[in-house]
């Protein structure tokens, strides 16, 4: 068992986070999450209205008692989503914990922070970092350049951003981007962060809502099967490798580049029809270069599971049994 501060500030038993997943993170794949033992979030902008949010949050609650949050992400949009609708219905649905991404939360933080809810931000780089720390987050997720959907315009490895984070902000961290298994959670602790985050992973778990096609298509995929696309707009996102990431690259090649040219391939609508029906080469879905690492589509709790076991194993074996005997730290004293 790992005690760390983001089991703590979560009040969760394993210092593992699913972030948001947009179409992905519904009722099912959260409380399976929180049921294994990890943080789930639920992605509000899946959801067409406020509404439909607070049914989902109740959904979840008859699956799970164990806590559970809602992540909202502020990215361009063409039609901005109803945010303080969403806020209200976390708030009278009794909410603990929201995860905020993308552009800065600090216009909602006085009517998220007022009702007593948990800010987690996730961000990319130190300086946004720091800056949520300064408007009252309560925790940093950072997210390295290896991680699916918008590890922004830095281009910083998580191997890099977590120890500089962990040395700029004080708040619980949380590592993200890149993660898989049990190796990357003992790496994550090693570097300073207090738990990990992971999004391709739980993609291809037993209760993610999307066509076996898609589970199927992370396993068979390898590190180098990842694209950058949307640079131009300057809202970069890493999508698998298919036949619309290339189209997108292809037009963005031209120059002068429109959101409006990029909608056939990487709308919201086309997206989530994809995820349901299977086929894999309809839209952009992000996926991390974790896919390398992706072999198998367990349930949440056996992934848990594993990874537990193996950071366990990692920490407490193979890295104690390098120290030369006298060099090991004596236990305190009773
Ligand atoms: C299919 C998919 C959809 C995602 N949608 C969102 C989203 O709506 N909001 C968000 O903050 N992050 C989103 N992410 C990013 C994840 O929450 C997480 O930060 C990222 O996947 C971490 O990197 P990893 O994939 O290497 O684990 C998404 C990731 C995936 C794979």
């Amino acid at each position: 068992m790992l005690k760390t501060r983001i089991t703590e500030f979560f009040g969760v038993e394993r210092p593992i986070v699913q972030g948001g997943l947009m179409w992905v993170a519904t009722a099912e794949l959260v409380a399976a999450v929180a049921n294994a033992g990890g943080m789930g979030f639920m992605t509000a902008l899946t959801f067409p209205d406020a509404e439909r949010l607070r049914a989902e949050i109740r959904r979840c609650r008859r699956m799970t008692a164990k806590p559970f949050g809602v992540n909202l992400t502020f990215l361009p949009t063409l039609r901005p989503p109803d945010y303080p609708a969403l806020i209200r219905v976390c708030v009278e649905e009794r909410v603990g914990f929201i995860e905020t991404a993308g552009r800065n939360p600090e216009p909602y933080m006085p009517q998220i922070k007022s009702a007593g809810i948990k800010v987690v931000h996730k961000c990319t780089s130190v300086r946004h970092a720091l800056k949520a720390e300064t408007i009252g987050c309560d925790a940093i997720s950072i997210d390295g350049f290896e991680a699916a959907g918008h590890p922004g315009e830095d281009d910083v490895t998580t191997l890099i951003l977590v120890p500089l984070a962990r040395d700029a902000v004080d708040l619980p961290l949380i590592a993200s981007g890149g993660f898989a298994d049990g190796r990357g959670l003992a790496a994550a602790l090693a570097l300073g962060a207090d738990g990990i985050n992971m999004g391709t992973r739980f993609v291809a778990t037993r209760e993610a809502p999307v066509h076996e096609n898609m589970k199927l298509a992370l396993i068979r995929r390898r590190e180098t099967d990842t694209r950058l696309i949307m640079r131009s707009l300057r809202n970069t996102e890493r999508v698998l490798h298919n036949r619309a990431a290339e189209k997108v690259l292809e037009i963005e090649g031209r120059g002068n580049t429109r959101i409006e040219e990029l909608i056939p391939y990487v709308s919201g609508r086309v997206g989530r029809q994809m995820l349901q029906d299977g086929d894999v080469d309809k839209a952009t879905w992000a996926a991390g270069q974790c896919i390398g690492l992706i072999r198998d589509i367990p349930t949440c709790r056996e992934l848990l599971d594993r990874i537990m076991a193996e950071a366990e194993e990692i920490i407490g074996t193979r890295l104690a049994d390098m120290m030369a005997p006298g060099d090991r730290p004596s236990p305190p004293h009773a």
